[in-house]
């Protein structure tokens, strides 16, 4: 089915001007940016995006890197686009990631490793929400 996730250029990615290639990867895999900002988190909003993960060990770090630069925060759209561009992004952990995946060729770390994209479909309606008015989707 035709689905739409939700997927951020984290700040290690905006700031090796990566922005352009890893947008590439997403349209060569057959998905289609339906919308597409950057922005400039506060810690705050980016513990509330995060909120899931408040009890892990990382989730200060995590909050306090995806607030130290800015991101870009897109929907993609297109047939299976969650699993899709997760199979994109590839393994979380770089060090796990399979060739050709963006994580592979671009991650830093399991921390700064380029990209976020939706887990499931109720997850991905949440936070293209907390980002993205109803205007801001252009199919
Ligand atoms: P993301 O898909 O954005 O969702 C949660 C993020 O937490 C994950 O990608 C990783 O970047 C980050 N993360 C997961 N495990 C660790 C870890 N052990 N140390 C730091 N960050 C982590």
């Amino acid at each position: 089915a035709i689905q739409r996730t939700f997927s951020i250029i984290k700040p290690d990615a905006t700031k090796r001007n990566l922005t352009g290639a890893i947008a590439a990867k997403f349209e060569a895999a057959g998905l289609r940016i339906v919308a597409s900002k950057r922005i400039h988190l506060t810690k705050a909003q980016a513990g509330v995006f995060y909120e899931v993960h408040k009890e892990r060990p990382f989730y200060d770090e995590l909050c306090e890197f995806m607030s130290s630069e800015p991101i870009v925060v897109q929907v993609l759209e297109g047939e299976d686009a969650i699993a899709k561009n997760r199979e994109v992004m590839g393994a979380t952990n770089p060090a796990e990631a399979a060739d050709g995946t963006i994580r592979k060729e671009y991650a830093l770390s399991i921390g700064e490793n380029s990209v976020h994209g939706s887990d499931a479909p109720e997850t991905a309606a949440v936070e293209i929400a907390y980002f993205f008015s109803g205007l801001e989707l252009v199919g």
